[in-house]
Formats: structure tokens, C-alpha cells, sequence
């Protein structure tokens, strides 16, 4: 069965879970009831910006696994940042629920609902898209505020560099966040952010961890080699090295096949996961999300930076 991490609250949370990212409305809803029925996933990772919700709310109830016993995951975006408990709402709707496991701020960056790309602004075209003076500790005070009330039982953030948390969140934050979901892979492992994550007792999450779409890094030769060696599949290496490194892997599939393989990890030794470990060292480093509106700068240099 798959490991549990303690969230800072004493919270329990699966170390696998689904990604719904780039699951389309149509076979989603399949995807989310057979990784819950059939599969045996615990633990489902949304957001309102994926446009599917609905649909994820739907193949929850298809399972017929109570809700209780699922870890539900969604996230803030950028057009809400004034308005949490709103998009909150909303999200809780559409998933058919009336609580969250988790609520994150899903970038670090606040942007106007009525700028050129109210909803998903892959080409800024003006600065006005973005807020510029909006203070996250805005953004965060009104997730302390859900938290309060009960309707999440867990607030975190998500594309945070250390630097976002120590300048922005930390020195005003009540509640500490409680969950930091990053891309990390082993060819954006982020080791020092994750050591230092981890010092601060906030639990890391790896989106795309697998590399995302047709990655490179199911065909690389050290995962291969250590894949054929065990007997297992290159992503059940990528996995196992995640759940080895103390993290919280979400694996976006909507084939049944991979949903149950992703559900199986590799435990690799030592060995093994410091050969992974020195992979982005050895001129892989590739971070394969770049924020679409990374063209214009608003101060994520920090956020380039590769550790
Ligand atoms: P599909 O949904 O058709 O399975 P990530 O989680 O890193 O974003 O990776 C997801 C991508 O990798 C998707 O394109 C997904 O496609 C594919 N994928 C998911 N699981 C596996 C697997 N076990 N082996 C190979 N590809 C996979």
C-alpha cells in the first residue's frame, strides 16, 4: 500500500496521487472512478484552472468510494487572489463536496479577472493582466480564514521559490503553509528547495513527475538501466524516487494501465537513488513548466534559478 506523510497539522496524506492536469472533460471522469475504485488511489490533485472539475466531481461520485476516505486537492488561481472563499465555493460545488483536504495558492501571483486573459493568460499582452502591488499575505490571510472555518482542512501553496516564502508569507503567516507542490522530477530535482522545505516542516508535492508529456526522462539511459535491473517500468523508477525522497508524487494519467502501474513504485537502494539524485548535475537540468507569462519577468527571477 502506499506511504502516508504527516502534514504540519498532524494530517495524513498519501505519498501517490492522481494529477488531473491536461485531463480533458470526456475521459476524465473514467480516469478519476477507475483510480478510486479500481486502482486503489486515495488521493486526487485538482484545480479550478483545469477546467475540469466538474467532471473530476463526477467520477468521485462514479466510485462509490466514500468521500472520507479520498484526499482532495484544489487550488486558487491567479484571477481569484481577492476572492478565495468565492472560487472556494465553487471548486467545492463543482467536486461534489463540501470540504477540501487541501487548498493551495495555485501560483504565487495575483492577476486581474478583467485583464486581457481574465482566465488563462498564456500571452499577457499588457501589464494589467498582472497585479503587481497585490501582497500575497492578502492572498494567504483569507486561506487562513477557510482553514478557520473548516471548509479546507489544509493550506499550502504551490510554485513557490524559498525566496516567495521567506519575503512574502512566512514573516505574516498565522498558519504556516503546510504544502509547497513544485515540478520536480529528476531532472528538476530542487534539492536545495526540498532540504529546505523540508527543515521547515512543509511537505513537498511533485507535479509532473514524470516529465509531463512525451518526457525524455521515461527514455533516459540511468532509468532504463535501473528499470530493466529491478524488472519494473521506467515510471515506477521515477515514482519510487520520488516516494524514496520523502515526497508526495502526482502521476497525470487517463489510461487505466498506467493509472494502475503509477499506483506500484520502484524501491530503489541508496545506490540507485544517488545515481538518480546526480542526474540534473550531470547537464540534464531541464525544467520543463515554464509559467506562461514567464516573458514578463514580475520578479520570478528567483524562480530560474536551478539548484
Ligand atoms: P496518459 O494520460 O495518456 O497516460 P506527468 O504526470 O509527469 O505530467 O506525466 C504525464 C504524461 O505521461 C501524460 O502524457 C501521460 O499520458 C503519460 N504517462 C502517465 N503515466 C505513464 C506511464 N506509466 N508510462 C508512460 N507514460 C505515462
Amino acid at each position: 500500500s502506499v506511504p502516508t506523510l504527516k502534514l504540519a497539522n498532524g494530517k495524513e496524506i498519501p505519498q501517490i496521487g492522481l494529477g488531473t492536469w491536461q485531463s480533458q472533460p470526456g475521459e476524465v471522469e473514467k480516469a478519476v472512478s477507475y483510480a478510486l475504485k479500481d486502482a486503489g488511489y486515495r488521493h486526487i490533485d485538482c484545480a479550478f484552472a483545469y477546467g475540469n472539475e466538474k467532471e473530476v466531481g463526477d467520477g468521485i461520485k462514479q466510485s462509490g468510494v466514500p468521500r472520507e476516505e479520498i484526499f482532495i486537492t484544489s487550488k486558487i488561481w491567479g484571477t481569484w487572489h481577492n476572492r478565495v472563499e468565492e472560487q472556494l465555493k465553487i471548486t467545492l460545488e463543482r467536486l461534489g463536496t463540501d470540504y477540501l483536504d487541501l487548498l493551495l495558492v495555485h501560483w504565487p501571483i495575483a492577476m486581474n479577472p478583467e485583464g486581457n486573459h481574465p482566465f488563462f493568460p498564456m500571452l499577457p499582452t499588457g501589464k494589467r493582466d498582472i497585479l503587481y502591488d497585490w501582497e500575497l499575505r492578502k492572498t494567504w490571510e483569507q486561506f487562513e480564514a477557510v482553514y478557520e472555518k473548516g471548509l479546507v482542512k489544509a493550506i499550502g501553496v504551490s510554485n513557490c521559490s524559498q525566496l516567495k516564502l521567506e519575503e512574502e508569507i512566512l514573516p505574516f503567516a498565522k498558519i504556516k503553509p503546510m504544502v509547497n507542490q513544485l515540478e520536480i522530477h529528476p531532472y528538476n530535482p530542487q534539492h536545495n528547495l526540498v532540504k529546505w522545505l523540508k527543515s521547515q516542516d512543509i511537505v513537498v508535492e511533485a507535479f509532473s513527475p514524470l516529465g509531463s508529456t512525451d518526457a525524455p526522462l521515461l527514455k533516459d539511459d540511468v532509468i532504463t538501466e535501473i528499470a530493466n535491473k529491478l524488472g519494473v517500468s521506467p515510471a515506477e523508477v521515477l515514482i519510487g524516487w520520488g516516494v524514496g525522497n520523502g515526497i508526495v508524487v502526482l502521476p497525470k494519467s487517463v489510461n487505466p494501465d498506467r493509472i494502475s502501474s503509477n499506483f506500484r513504485f520502484a524501491k530503489l537502494d541508496s545506490s540507485d537513488m544517488e545515481k538518480i539524485n546526480g542526474l540534473a548535475a550531470a547537464g540534464k537540468q531541464k525544467r520543463l513548466i515554464k509559467p506562461p507569462w514567464s516573458m514578463v519577468k514580475l520578479g520570478f527571477e528567483d524562480w530560474f534559478q536551478v539548484d
